[in-house]
């Protein structure tokens, strides 16, 4: 592996699991020094955190709600605090609702929209404020999906939620370009990771997705995290407010069935 984080410090949020969990220890075995953060699994946190340190990297696990803006500041706190500094942020936490839209909650549309990004929008902004006092540069790589652009029916909310993410990402860009950080979305298409437990339980929809793939398998959370570590390496330095797929084509040949 290369070592492109030295010296550098990331926020990985929803790290305890899945594409999260893939990151975190991407990152760690190119140097980099790790906050993990989990909702409600300690367990995968400290999994994960066993995982990084067997990279020789150092990893601390904080629980945090990022909906809550006093849970956001905390980790970038206990990253200062407790490492050093901050340098990279990964907006991952992520939850999706199954619903018709008639059907859609105020409770469920509260969760999407405040986990996926309420939670991005004030954990990047207290990231940004420490990086700006201390004329530092960085990189916040959110994860997106697909579905900031592709349409998906029964999941109005989480559509919601990624398009804002969309816009949230190339506003940023604008804004934060002049202080030397670059704002970026990764959006997977299929990974096989718990959000899509039910879509693996289910073989004719999950055969009929896989159809819908020109590459003709789910993706990897490696294949997302090789990409995210791209993007925040100093190899990507010019490259800011952008979305950059790794779906295996579904994008191109999304059909419905
Ligand atoms: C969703 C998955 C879905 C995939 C492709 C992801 O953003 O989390 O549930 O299978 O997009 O549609």
């Amino acid at each position: 592996m290369p070592d492109r984080f030295t010296g550098k410090v990331a926020i990985v949020t929803g790290s305890s699991s899945g594409i999260g969990q893939s990151i975190a220890i991407r990152l760690a075995s190119e140097g980099a020094a790790v906050v993990i953060d989990y909702h409600s699994h300690p367990e995968g946190a400290n999994e994960t955190k066993a995982k990084v340190e067997a990279f020789g990297s150092k990893a601390i696990t904080v629980q945090a709600d990022v909906s809550s803006l006093a849970d956001t500041q905390n980790l970038v706190d206990q990253a200062y605090i407790q490492l050093g500094g901050c340098d990279i942020l990964v907006n991952n936490a992520g939850v999706e609702k199954n619903a018709p839209f008639l059907e859609v909650t105020e409770k469920d549309y509260d969760m999407v929209l405040d986990t996926n990004l309420k939670g991005a929008f004030f954990l990047t902004q207290a990231f940004v404020k420490r990086l700006v006092a201390l004329q530092k540069p960085g990189r916040v790589i959110n994860i997106s999906s697909v579905h900031e652009d592709m349409v998906f029916p029964n999941f109005a909310s989480y559509c919601a939620a990624k398009g804002g993410m969309r816009m949230l990402m190339r506003d940023l860009a604008m804004e934060l370009g002049p202080v030397g950080i670059t704002v970026n979305n990764v959006a997977p298409g299929a990974i096989n990771t718990p959000i899509n437990t039910a879509l693996l339980a289910d073989k004719p929809k999950l055969n009929a997705l896989l159809n819908n793939i020109p590459l003709g398998r789910l993706g990897s959370t490696d294949d997302v995290s090789a990409l995210v570590a791209f993007l925040a390496s100093d190899e990507a330095g010019y490259i800011t407010g952008s979305t950059y797929v790794v779906d295996g084509g579904l994008m191109r040949n999304y059909k419905e069935q």
